[in-house]
């Protein structure tokens, strides 16, 4: 399992904790953000780990700015990214289950770093589901990709 990771200046702490967490589970984590407390701005952070995620070069994208908004919202612009911003375990866990995601992220300034392990945890611990939700998240790369919904006519 490989992840990559990004962030902002606000979020440079929480990154080494949980890429340091990944990393004692055995996980390859690779840090694609800034490491500096000097302003950042995030959308470098969640395009260079979305990119990673489309393009395969890992299995799935960690990202952590202040609220996990701004982050969340340049990654979800990425072709095939799924990205979901979350500040409970029971969100991360549902978001891969029913939604597929493929990067999850979180806020420095919102969530405590043990929390920030909780969500890590069951979302990497669970699985998409398919069936209904495969139904669903095809719907949402139709809009994607054509900017239409068949279903929605
Ligand atoms: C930086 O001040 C802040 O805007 C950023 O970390 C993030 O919260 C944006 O969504």
């Amino acid at each position: 399992m490989k992840i990559a990771i990004g962030n902002d200046h606000v979020a440079v702490d929480m990154k080494w904790e949980i890429k340091k967490y990944l990393e004692e589970k055995g996980i390859e984590v690779i840090n694609v953000g800034t490491d500096s407390t000097e302003r950042f701005d995030y959308p470098i952070s969640g395009y260079k780990v979305a990119k990673m995620v489309a393009n395969k070069e890992v299995d799935l994208g960690v990202l952590i700015c202040g609220t996990g908004v701004g982050i969340s919202l340049a990654a979800n612009k990425v072709k095939g990214i799924r990205a979901c911003v979350c500040s409970d375990p029971y969100t991360a866990k549902l978001s891969r289950q029913h939604n597929n995601t493929n990067i999850i992220a979180f806020g420095a300034r919102v969530i405590g770093v043990e929390t920030a392990k909780m969500i890590v945890d069951e979302w990497l611990n669970a699985s998409f589901e398919g069936g209904r939700h495969a139904n669903r998240v095809a719907m949402i790369t139709e809009i994607e990709e054509t900017q239409n919904l068949e279903a929605a006519k």
